[in-house]
């Protein structure tokens, strides 16, 4: 079963979503957006009142997550998004989170034929035999830009200096950790996105995914 993980990684607001959610679709695949489990852990310290930095109980939220967990409403807020950077740091809390990502990877939920993993460390860490890598990149500055549209789109306030400030943090702490680092694997094929539309990043995977036979 290990011909059959789409392995995808790279930072915020590249669009590594959007194309795990098409690729899943294509192949009738399973999705984990792992970015979730390190949410979740951010969150539980959140509701707790705890800061994301306590190492101790960032560590139990991790080992006592559960899949209700990851139905709570505020998951998509920048908030959660910056204590799940900082959860992400901790490495007893990335080994609490590694089994299920893998055994989702090798037995995906309701009898999918393979799945799809985006996340950080896809590719380096949590599935380093997946057949298919790819590392989804752009720009921070493009990113950012990305990200300002779509949070107006919704009827939300942006100041672009300010999203494009968290956005480089944010970078900064996934990149120089110590526990799986961001960056891409040896073997992934990379993707900028920085002038491409989705379906211009969905085909340039669907055609590395053939040459890969
Ligand atoms: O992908 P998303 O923005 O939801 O991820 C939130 C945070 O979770 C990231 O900034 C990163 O610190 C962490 N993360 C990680 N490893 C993953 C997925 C997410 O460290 N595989």
């Amino acid at each position: 079963n290990s011909k059959k993980v789409i392995a995808i990684d790279g930072p915020a607001g590249a669009g590594k979503g959007t194309l795990a959610r098409r690729l899943a679709t294509q192949f009738a695949f399973a999705h984990l957006d792992t970015g979730l489990l390190y949410r979740g852990v951010g969150m539980k310290l959140i509701v707790a009142g705890l800061d994301a930095t306590d190492v101790v109980a960032a560590s139990a939220a991790a080992r006592s997550l559960q899949l209700q967990d990851l139905d709570h409403p505020g998951l998509r807020s920048d908030e959660a998004a910056v204590a799940a950077s900082k959860v992400a740091t901790i490495a007893a809390v990335r080994q609490a989170l590694l089994q299920f990502q893998r055994d989702f990877a090798t037995r995906p939920p309701n009898g999918a034929a393979g799945a799809v993993l985006d996340g950080r460390d896809i590719g380096t860490v949590v599935c380093p035999w997946a057949p298919i890598k790819l590392f989804v990149t752009a720009a921070v500055e493009i990113r950012a830009a990305r990200r300002v549209r779509e949070l107006r789109q919704r009827g939300l306030q942006a100041i672009e200096e300010r999203v494009l400030r968290d956005m480089q943090d944010r970078d900064a702490r996934d990149s120089d950790r110590l526990a799986s680092p961001l960056q891409p694997a040896a073997d992934a094929f990379v993707i900028d996105t920085g002038t491409l539309d989705p379906d211009a990043v969905f085909d340039a995977a669907i055609m590395q995914i053939a040459s890969n036979g």
